[in-house]
C-alpha cells in the first residue's frame, strides 16, 4: 500500500501542459480514428496495427511487451480506477461461467498478475472435493513483468503455552484450558465448519483491512523469480498444483490435447495474431475441453457506444498519466479495444478455429463480453 502511495506520489507531479498537450492529441486521434474499419490492406502488406497505428506485425509483440512491462506495477490498480471496481465483477463472472470441478486442468494464458488464476483457486476452495481430486493451473504470460507471485498466506499468531499448562500437558483452546493431543482435532473441526464462509467473514469481520494485511505480507516477502514457497496454514487454497510459464499465447509450449480447460481474459487483443492464439488454445486443450475468453467488446447501442467512447478517449489517458504516468499505454488500451473484432466477427473467428457450440454473452451492456466454445474432435 505505501508503495503504491510512492508510486502515485513519484507520478503526480507531470506538467499540466503535458497533461493538455497529450490530451488534445488523444482527442484528434479519437475524431481520425475511432470509426476506422479493420484494415483489409494491412494483411497483404504484413501490417498489423496498435491502437490506431500500422505497423510491422514482427514490431507488435515487442510494442506490446514494452507496455506491460511499463504498466505492470501500477496494473491491479488501474485495472480498479478506470473500471470503477467493475472489472472484478467480470472476472467473477466468467469464473461463475467456467464453473470449474475438482480434477480441472486449467491453462490460463495471458494470466497477467493472477486474477483469474486467483479466482480459479478460489472457486475450487469453495466447493466440495470428497474423492480429494488434485487440479493443475498453469498460468502463462508471455511479460515476465506482469507474472507475479501474489498468494496469500493466512498466518495465525500463537502465543507460547504458560507455565502450568506445559507441566500437565494442557494448552490452550481459546480461554480452555485442554489436553494437548484433543487441541489439533478441535481447531479441525472449527474451520471444517466454517470453510464455506471463511473469506466472505473475513471480509465482513475486518471490513476488508485483511486484505491489506495480507498485501503487506506478501510485500514484505517480495518474492523473486525462482522463489519456491512454503505457505502453511494455508487456509483456503484448493487441492491444485500451479505452474506459472513465460509462454507465447502464438506458439505454446505444451503437448496437444493437455487441458481440459483454456481461459484467456483481456489478453487476446494484445496478440499480433488472433488465429494463431486460437489454433493453438484448441490444439492444447482435450476433446471435451472448453475455451472461454473474456475480452473488451462493443456496445449494440450507439448512444451508450457514444458515451462510453466520450469517457475511454477522454478520460482513461489522463487517468493513465495521473495515476501510472503513462499516457500513451492507456491511449493504446482505448485504441485497441476498438480495434478489437465486434462479438458476430470474433464468433466466428472462434469457429474458424474449430470450436463448436460457440456463444457469447454480453457483461455491462457490451463493455465487454465472455465468448466460449468447445472442442469436440
Ligand atoms: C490486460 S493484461 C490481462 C491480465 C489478466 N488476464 C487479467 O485479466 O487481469 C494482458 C496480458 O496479456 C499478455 N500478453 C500479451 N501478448 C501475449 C502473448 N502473445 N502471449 C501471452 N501473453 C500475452 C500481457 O503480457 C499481459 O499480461
Amino acid at each position: 500500500m505505501i508503495s503504491k502511495i510512492h508510486f502515485l506520489a513519484k507520478n503526480s507531479h507531470k506538467s499540466a501542459v503535458n497533461l493538455c498537450v497529450r490530451h488534445l492529441r488523444s482527442q484528434i486521434q479519437y475524431i481520425a480514428h475511432a470509426k476506422d474499419p479493420p484494415d483489409a490492406g494491412e494483411k497483404a502488406e504484413n501490417l498489423t496495427h496498435f491502437g490506431f497505428e500500422s505497423i510491422r506485425e514482427d514490431e507488435k509483440a515487442g510494442k506490446v511487451h514494452k507496455v506491460f512491462e511499463d504498466v505492470a506495477q501500477s496494473y491491479d490498480l488501474m485495472n480498479d480506477v478506470l473500471s470503477m471496481g467493475i472489472h472484478r465483477l467480470w472476472k467473477d463472472a466468467f469464473m461463475e461461467e467456467l464453473g470449474p470441478t475438482p480434477g480441472t486442468k486449467l491453462l490460463d494464458m495471458a494470466g497477467g498478475t493472477g486474477d483469474i488464476a486467483f479466482r480459479f483457486l478460489k472457486y475450487l476452495a469453495n466447493i466440495k472435493n470428497p474423492e480429494k481430486k488434485e487440479s493443475h493451473l498453469t498460468i502463462g504470460d508471455i511479460n515476465e513483468h506482469m507474472l507475479n507471485y501474489k498468494f496469500c498466506t493466512l498466518a495465525h499468531a500463537k502465543d507460547p503455552p504458560d507455565a502450568g499448562e506445559k507441566a500437565e500437558n494442557l494448552t490452550h483452546f481459546g480461554f480452555e484450558s485442554i489436553r494437548e493431543d484433543e487441541k489439533a482435532g478441535k481447531v479441525h473441526k472449527v474451520f471444517e465448519d466454517v470453510a464455506q464462509s471463511y473469506d466472505l467473514m473475513n471480509d465482513v469481520l475486518s471490513m476488508g483491512i485483511h486484505r491489506l494485511w495480507k498485501d503487506a505480507f506478501m510485500e514484505e516477502l517480495g518474492p523473486t523469480p525462482g522463489t519456491k514457497l512454503l505457505d502453511m496454514a494455508g487456509g483456503t487454497a484448493a487441492n491444485c498444483r500451479v505452474d506459472w510459464v513465460c509462454a507465447d499465447a502464438e506458439n505454446l509450449p505444451f503437448d496437444s490435447n493437455t487441458f481440459t480447460a483454456y481461459t484467456i481474459a483481456f489478453g487476446i487483443r494484445n496478440c499480433t495474431h488472433i488465429d494463431r492464439v486460437l489454433s493453438e488454445a484448441h490444439r492444447v486443450l482435450a476433446p471435451g475441453g472448453r475455451f472461454l475468453c473474456l475480452e473488451f467488446s462493443h456496445l449494440p447501442n450507439e448512444t451508450l457506444q457514444k458515451i462510453y467512447d466520450r469517457y475511454s478517449f477522454e478520460m482513461i489517458p489522463p487517468l493513465g498519466q495521473i495515476f501510472a504516468g503513462q499516457w500513451q499505454h492507456y491511449q493504446y488500451l482505448v485504441e485497441s479495444i476498438r480495434r478489437f473484432p465486434r462479438q458476430e466477427n470474433f464468433t466466428q473467428m472462434i469457429r474458424s478455429a474449430g470450436f463448436s457450440h460457440v456463444t457469447h454473452r454480453d457483461l455491462t451492456f457490451g463493455i465487454s463480453a465472455i465468448h466460449s466454445g468447445f472442442k469436440f474432435q
